[in-house]
């Protein structure tokens, strides 16, 4: 490519333009796409500008489990595979990736929410907590987790951690919940193996160690 046709390349690239329709634009203008590798990383960028949709600010901080990590995260990248293949936090569960099972929920800013269906880079400044940061630092389990314990909970238990997280959050609203009211609660949540008396049995036990250790 020419020096000529190099600058009117740069000069020609909106700042909001697609990479799509970029690219596009390169191939129709004649310009070698083998150069773009070259283009995107030559080219400068000024303070807090972004070149095009595929490249931003990529390496973020995030709180997690009141920890604050570093990832480099895609900007279409969602909460739960962030969690799961970047922070290796595999205890939040991928069942349908869509918002239908609850397997993935984690607690944002202490409500819970399916991190399959969050964009990791909207949770920046935020306080997401999974299943493996409700356990106090001595070990100690949270009221919820021990309850499913003392109940022998679950089947399989691969719902569980979306379970335990839904409750958690909702009983920091409805600290005491009837029966009725906490399988409303958790209705978001779907359990493969149909286990649901059993489990609303354990997460009531959660239930109540929780009022139990608010009272101390
Ligand atoms: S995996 Fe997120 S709701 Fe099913
Ligand atoms: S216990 Fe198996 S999916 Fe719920």
């Amino acid at each position: 490519m020419t020096e000529k046709a190099y600058t009117k390349v740069i000069k020609d690239v909106p700042k909001a333009v697609s990479r799509r329709n970029f690219i596009k634009g390169v191939i129709t203008s004649g310009v070698a796409v083998s150069s773009l590798g070259y283009l995107f990383r030559a080219a400068p960028l000024a303070h807090g500008q972004q070149l095009t949709a595929g490249v931003g600010e990529r390496l973020i901080t995030l709180n997690v489990n009141g920890q604050q990590r570093r990832v480099d995260v895609m900007k279409q990248e969602t909460l739960a595979s962030t969690l799961r293949y970047k922070l290796g936090l595999t205890g939040t569960k991928l069942g349908c990736d869509r918002a239908e099972c609850g397997s993935c929920t984690v607690l944002i800013d202490d409500i819970p929410h399916y991190s399959c269906s969050v964009l990791t880079h909207t949770v920046r400044g935020r306080k997401v907590v999974t299943i493996e940061g409700l356990a106090s630092a001595d070990g100690t389990l949270h009221p919820v987790q021990q309850g499913v314990i003392d109940e022998q909970g679950f089947q399989c238990a691969f719902c569980l951690p979306g379970f335990i997280m839904t409750t958690v959050g909702f009983l920091t609203t409805n600290p005491n919940p009837t029966r009725l009211e906490l399988a409303n609660g958790v209705s978001g949540c779907l359990c493969r193996c149909q286990d649901y008396d059993k489990i609303l049995t354990a997460l009531m036990r959660g239930a109540e160690n929780s009022g139990r250790s608010k009272l101390g």
